[in-house]
């Protein structure tokens, strides 16, 4: 079998977790690795044994042989980055948020469908076995019609002034950061999972450091380094450390939600919960194989993940059998193995989130920074 080569952007944290969950596929190689500067590039590329290491993404999109990229930089690096791999032909995977703004996103999709090329924007967190088995009890009927949905996700390591990252500076990561960053996910589930839009929206966003200790040197993705005076510089912050939503969803539906990367102890708390007409259900990731199902005249149940208690439609999302953790990793595996079944094979249906999803997400974060700005609800087309 011929493997389709691809090419990993990006070497920090997702650079990291993409290189390796893509090569649990069996029809994927990972031909060459972009760095920041040549020297990140080659230690990445020597580290995880990847034949071309480089800092230029032109390099890879001149490559013939390789045939899509993954983009794990920086936001601000989305929208250039993609456009030009797609212009070049390639399928193109990339992180969330998608772009800087709406205008990107919507210039994004259009070139993809001008290209003709297959496109993901990685909401891996869809994808865990237990989450499907939400939504397929949704489709199904089981909770009846959906009435209210609530959660949050919660962070603590933005919690210290101490704290950095790039996601702080609005330059590289753009107006909203933690909307942007992990509410995004929080939007994208709620809809995937109920099958119906965000229709309108009231936001509530905090900057509780409204000035944060920027490193001199460089600090990496969730290392909790504490910073010695000395050896950072004061960085006036705007982008929020916390948001509230409350929400109109579809027709019906009313939710609410908050965002946080200053809540100590929770580390990575995405946690849904969605009621309806008949029952409920209440996932956390934290816990990612165990799914709460509420009742109203009998026993609640905490169910553990085991696909054959699953629907079908569902079960296919589980690659280990039951009681056998499925977490974090796994749910990027998902998402490349329906990406690249499709770059193989044209035919074969979408089972990923695309550009269009991406866009949606765009959209919805525009609304809530419009709301948050006027302090008002605002209708979502
Ligand atoms: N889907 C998820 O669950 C998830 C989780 C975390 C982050 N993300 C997204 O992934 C993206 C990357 O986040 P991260 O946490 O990995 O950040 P990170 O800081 O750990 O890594 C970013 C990397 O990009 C590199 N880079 C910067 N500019 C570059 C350029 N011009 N060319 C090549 N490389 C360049 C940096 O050197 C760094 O290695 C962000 O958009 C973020 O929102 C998604």
């Amino acid at each position: 079998m011929q493997k389709i080569r691809t090419a990993i952007v990006g070497t920090g944290f997702m650079g990291k977790v993409h290189a390796e969950n893509v090569r649990r596929l069996g029809n994927v190689e990972i031909a060459a690795v972009v760095g920041s500067r040549p020297e990140t590039a080659r230690k990445f590329a020597e580290n995880t044994g990847i034949p071309i290491a480089t800092d230029k993404l032109q390099d890879v999109l001149d490559n013939r042989e390789i045939a899509a990229v993954h983009i794990c930089t920086p936001n601000v690096d989305h929208f250039p980055m993609s456009l030009a791999a797609v212009n070049a032909g390639k399928a193109v995977l990339c992180e969330k948020p998608m772009t800087m703004d709406v205008e990107q996103a919507r210039r994004l999709v259009d070139a993809a469908k001008a290209r003709d090329v297959v496109n993901c924007v990685q909401h891996n967190l869809r994808y865990y076995p237990v989450v499907q088995q939400i939504r397929q009890m949704i489709a199904h009927g089981d909770l009846g019609d959906i009435l209210i949905v609530q959660g949050t996700y919660s962070q603590d390591w933005l919690l210290y002034d101490t704290d950095w990252n790039w996601r702080l500076d609005s330059k590289s990561n753009g107006k909203l950061r933690v909307m942007g960053d992990i509410g995004s996910h929080w939007m994208d589930m709620i809809q995937y999972l109920t099958g119906s839009n965000i229709t309108a929206l009231c936001a509530d966003l905090a900057t509780f450091h409204k000035t944060r200790k920027r490193p001199k040197g460089s600090v990496e993705t969730f290392s909790g380094k504490k910073l010695q005076p000395g050896e950072y510089e004061e960085f006036p912050i705007d982008t929020e450390d916390f948001g509230m939503v409350m929400l109109r969803l579809g027709d019906r539906a009313r939710g609410a939600f908050t965002v946080s990367q200053m809540s100590a102890g929770r580390k990575n708390k995405f946690e849904f919960e969605i009621f309806g007409t008949k029952s409920g259900v209440s996932w956390n990731q934290e816990t990612p194989d165990l799914l709460w199902i509420g009742h109203r005249n009998e026993p609640n149940q905490i169910v553990v993940k085991d696909a054959s208690l699953f629907y079908p439609q569902a079960a296919g999302f589980a690659d280990l059998p039951g009681g056998h953790s499925e977490g974090y990793d796994d749910s990027h595996k998902q998402v490349f193995k329906h990406f690249y079944a499709r770059v193989a094979d044209r035919s074969v249906p979408i089972d990923y989130p695309t550009f269009e999803d991406g866009l949606h997400g765009m959209i919805l974060l525009a609304k809530v920074a419009e709301s948050a700005a006027k302090r008002g609800w605002v209708e979502v087309d």
